[in-house]
This record gives structure tokens, C-alpha cells and sequence, in this order.
């Protein structure tokens, strides 16, 4: 049995599809990546599994107890297990960051203040942000607000973990950094990470498994390792995303530095 099986899932906005016929499994301890174009429904995907929006047609299976036809409490119990770190972020704005962190502990496990401020602080050491617990959000760059919303994410030790664009906006250095905190958790806890990226080196360099979501035929069009699709995916959507050239930098696509003018200078 799977820990998560999503099977004929089909997401609408009123009469709007935005995707239909997505299924896949998610084994422990696998990295799985969600991809496809801006706009293609992949956080609305996430916002389906972790109980945030009922599907128009499908499952979403944990360890066989379906989701959606789970008692509200079943659910609950579900969602206890589950980390989610939204594309925003979405820290609370009224808190400090270490009180950003203690509070889904509270829900998620039976630790008690002291145990959970303690815990909170060393995942703030884990994230290089031990300095910043007594910050408020707004007082934190783009990149520190991911990583202290993927230590809040991690701080109950969630056997699944759902990740948004953990690293969009971040320098190569900080997204490299983060990749190897989401093996990091991997390796330490077993857990299992769902997460939607457009950064092909954090694709190829951490996911086991994926599924690509068109935008155009509102289906998935490709299913398996980033690094695997590259290669051998015959659609020209999937071949386009992950064979992407590199972006040139403006000074390599300026034309003002030419041969002539620099043996000339
Ligand atoms: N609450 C909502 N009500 C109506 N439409 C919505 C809602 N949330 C998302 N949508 C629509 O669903 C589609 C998919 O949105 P979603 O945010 O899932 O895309 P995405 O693949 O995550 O894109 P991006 O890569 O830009 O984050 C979009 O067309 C969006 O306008
Ligand atoms: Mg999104």
C-alpha cells in the first residue's frame, strides 16, 4: 500500500477544468517532483492533498484511508502528518518567527512549551536563522521567509512534507542550500517530500519521481524522474521545459563587445 495515491483526480474552479486524470503514487522516503507551466493547476494540485480543496472527481489516498470520504476526524489525523510550506511562505505576520514555528507543534504533537521552543530553536540552527527567532516576517529577506516556513514545515517531523517552490527567488547558492536541507530531512526522518519546482537543477539534483502537468491538454503528459524525462520524453512540452538552454546573462547577449572593438581598445 502506498503512503499517498492520488488516482483520477480532476480539479475544478466552477465549470472551469484546470486538470483531469492525475494519478500517482508516492512511495516513503521518495522525492517527488509536480511540474509544468505557470498557471497549469500544480499548487492547486497541492491545495487537493493536503485537504485544503475538495476535488470535482477522484481519490486522494493515505496508507489506503481515502481522504475525502475520511470522517472529519479521520482527516484531521491525516493532516496532523502532514508539513506544508505554501509558495509564499505564508508565515503568520502577528507572530515572531520562533513563534511561527511552535505553533503547528502544538497541534501536531504532545510536546510541551519548553520541548517545543527548544525543538523550534534547533530547527532555526538547521536553517542558519538562529539568530533571527525574535524577527517578525517582514523584517526577513524572500530567502530566510522560505527557510523559516520550511522549518516550521519540518519542526513535527511530518512523515509527508509538501513543498511549493521552495527555492523560486533564491540565489543559486541559498536554492543549492536548500536542496540539501530537503535531502537532509529525507535522509534523517524517511519522510516522503511532494514539491513543485521550475529550478531544473533542484529537479534533476533531488527528485526520485514526478508527473508533468499540461496546461494545454489539462492532463498530465509525462510521469517519472526529472532527470530520466530529460532524456528520453518524447513530448516536444516536457522536452522544452527540462532541455531549457541555461539564460544567457545581458552581457553575453549584448552586442557591444565585439573582437574588433576590444583588439581596437
Ligand atoms: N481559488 C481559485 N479560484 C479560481 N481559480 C483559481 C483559484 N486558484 C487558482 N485558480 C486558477 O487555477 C489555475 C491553476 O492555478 P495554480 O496556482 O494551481 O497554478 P500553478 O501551476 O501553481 O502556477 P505557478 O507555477 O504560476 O505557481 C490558474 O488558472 C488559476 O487562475
Ligand atoms: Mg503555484
Amino acid at each position: 500500500m502506498s503512503l499517498l495515491a492520488v488516482d483520477g483526480l480532476e480539479m475544478r474552479f466552477g465549470e472551469r477544468l484546470i486538470q483531469k486524470d492525475v494519478s500517482f503514487k508516492v512511495e516513503k522516503g521518495t522525492i517527488f517532483a509536480i511540474m509544468g507551466g505557470s498557471g497549469c493547476g500544480k499548487s492547486t494540485l497541492l491545495k487537493h492533498m493536503i485537504g485544503l480543496l475538495p476535488p470535482a472527481a477522484g481519490h486522494v489516498t493515505y496508507n489506503g484511508v481515502d481522504y475525502w470520504a475520511a470522517t472529519e476526524s479521520e482527516q484531521a489525523k491525516l493532516r496532523a502528518g502532514f508539513g506544508m510550506l505554501f509558495q509564499s511562505a505564508a508565515l503568520w505576520s502577528s507572530m515572531t518567527i520562533l513563534e511561527n514555528i511552535c505553533l503547528p507543534m502544538e497541534q501536531q504533537t504532545d510536546l510541551d512549551a519548553p520541548a517545543r521552543e527548544s525543538r523550534a530553536r534547533e530547527m532555526l540552527a538547521w536553517v542558519d536563522l538562529k539568530d533571527f527567532a525574535d524577527y517578525y516576517p517582514a523584517d526577513l529577506s524572500g530567502g530566510m521567509k522560505k527557510r523559516a516556513g520550511l522549518a516550521r514545515a519540518l519542526a513535527a517531523e511530518p512523515p509527508l512534507l509538501f513543498l511549493d517552490e521552495p527555492s523560486a527567488g533564491l540565489d543559486p547558492i541559498s536554492s543549492k542550500r536548500l536542496d540539501d536541507l530537503i535531502l537532509d530531512v529525507r535522509q534523517r526522518t524517511g519522510a516522503a517530500i511532494v514539491f513543485v519546482s521550475h529550478e531544473l537543477p533542484s529537479l534533476f539534483a533531488i527528485a526520485d519521481d514526478g508527473i508533468f502537468l499540461d496546461a494545454d491538454s489539462k492532463a498530465p503528459i509525462a510521469r517519472g524522474a526529472p532527470r530520466e524525462l530529460r532524456e528520453s520524453s518524447e513530448h516536444p512540452t516536457v522536452r522544452a521545459f527540462l532541455r531549457r538552454e541555461e539564460p544567457k546573462s545581458s552581457a553575453e547577449s549584448a552586442p557591444a563587445v565585439t573582437p574588433s572593438a576590444t583588439t581596437s581598445a
